[in-house]
């Protein structure tokens, strides 16, 4: 077996090597996770994913986050596990909830800084390698800055992913097939330097899209769209169903304006795809009203003057809904911290607690 990478304090010098090919074995390696080191070859037995970040690649932004998440929940009932390395610090440093919660060990590259991606030749790019149980490299995939997966990649990653992960695991599902494919192809299409990757982009996108067919269930209402697969659910409701009370404003998952229900979860619409949230009950503000009577926290929001020009306004209330629900609406306090998740330009903030605390408490609007 080799031997693994030293990250010994010290060690500096790393040899830029070409990357392993597919059939020959993973390089080991220890890194630093969340609370332990991990080694690759402690996952023998196992099929695991190396998800690559390149570097500008910022998780905390969320995107990212809740697509690679996707991929580790879709992995996991087949036994395989997904290893995200980086150099970035927010890696380390996350303390998020709801879909941008950490469902996989972030690895740092710190020591010498790169020197993974550096062995596995990637440095500078993202890039999935698969391994197999046995530790031999099965699938690779390694994209330059600014270009975006092709079809043909797809099929060479999910042909060694819809064989039986495990030793003695089971395969993916069709499904499951299906929706880690479109998880892939998105986490790796997202590019860490926007303005780069802007250049050739469309014609790129449109290589690597598809149209596909879903039922949506928006308040209680089941709609059919033929959508391209990457569109978010925030755009199939504004944009195809033509629901426009959920708000797009900054469309990177930091301003909650497009905060909906899925399944009774608050969720941040912009980073989840249209696709993945096929089966759930999604709810957005046009669905609280109901015979013709405001929500109690609609009402609370006006009565309290909660609000100036409004824009934020149907996030704040849906996320205020399920924090009641989630009993996280005890004091002024706790209202505050659970609803940082929304952002208001306008600085109503004293209001919108008032107007939440009111309707927690159980008091008429
Ligand atoms: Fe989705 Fe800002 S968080 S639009
Ligand atoms: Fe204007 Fe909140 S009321 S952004």
């Amino acid at each position: 077996m080799a031997a693994p990478i030293s990250q010994r304090p010290g060690r500096t010098a790393i040899k830029s090597v070409s990357s392993p090919e597919v059939g020959s074995r993973a390089p080991d390696f220890v890194l630093s996770g969340p609370n332990r080191n991990i080694r690759l070859s402690d996952f023998r037995g196992q099929t695991v994913i190396l998800a690559f970040a390149a570097p500008g690649w910022d998780p905390a932004l969320g995107t990212q986050m809740a697509l690679f998440n996707t991929l580790a929940r879709q992995i996991e009932p087949a036994g395989a596990q997904l290893l995200g390395i980086g150099l970035e610090s927010p890696w380390c440093n996350l303390d998020l909830v709801g879909e941008a919660t950490v469902r996989f060990p972030l690895l740092h590259d710190f020591d010498p800084a790169g020197g993974i991606a550096q062995r596995y030749g990637v440095s500078g790019n993202r890039a999935l390698f698969v391994v197999d149980a046995a530790g031999i490299v099965r699938a690779k995939w390694i994209l330059q800055t600014g270009l975006l997966p092709t079809p043909r990649m797809l099929d060479e990653v999910w042909r060694s992913l819809s064989r039986p992960l495990s030793v003695g695991g089971p395969a993916l599902t069709r499904r499951q097939f299906l929706l880690g494919s479109l998880a892939i192809s998105a986490a790796l299409a997202l590019s860490p330097l926007p303005a780069a990757a802007a250049e050739g982009t469309s014609r790129r996108l449109s290589d690597a899209s598809e149209i596909r067919t879903l039922v949506l269930n928006v308040n209680g209402v089941d709609h059919q769209l033929e959508v391209d697969s990457r569109v978010t659910l925030l755009d199939a409701l504004r944009e195809y169903i033509g629901l426009t009370g959920t708000k797009k404003g900054c469309d990177q998952g930091t301003c909650g304006a497009c905060t909906v229900l899925a399944d009774g979860r608050r969720i941040k619409s912009c980073l989840t795809l249209a696709l993945m949230r096929e089966g759930q009950r999604i709810t957005t503000i046009e669905g609280l009203a109901a015979s013709g009577r405001l929500h109690p926290l609609q009402a609370a929001f006006i009565s309290h003057d909660a609000l100036q020009c409004g824009y934020c306004t149907p996030g704040q209330i849906i996320s205020a809904l399920a924090l009641i629900d989630e009993g996280h609406a005890r004091s002024d306090g706790e209202i505050r911290e659970w609803m940082s998740g929304n952002l208001c330009r306008c600085g109503c903030y004293p209001n919108i607690v008032d107007a939440i605390h009111e309707v927690a408490a159980g008091s008429k609007p």
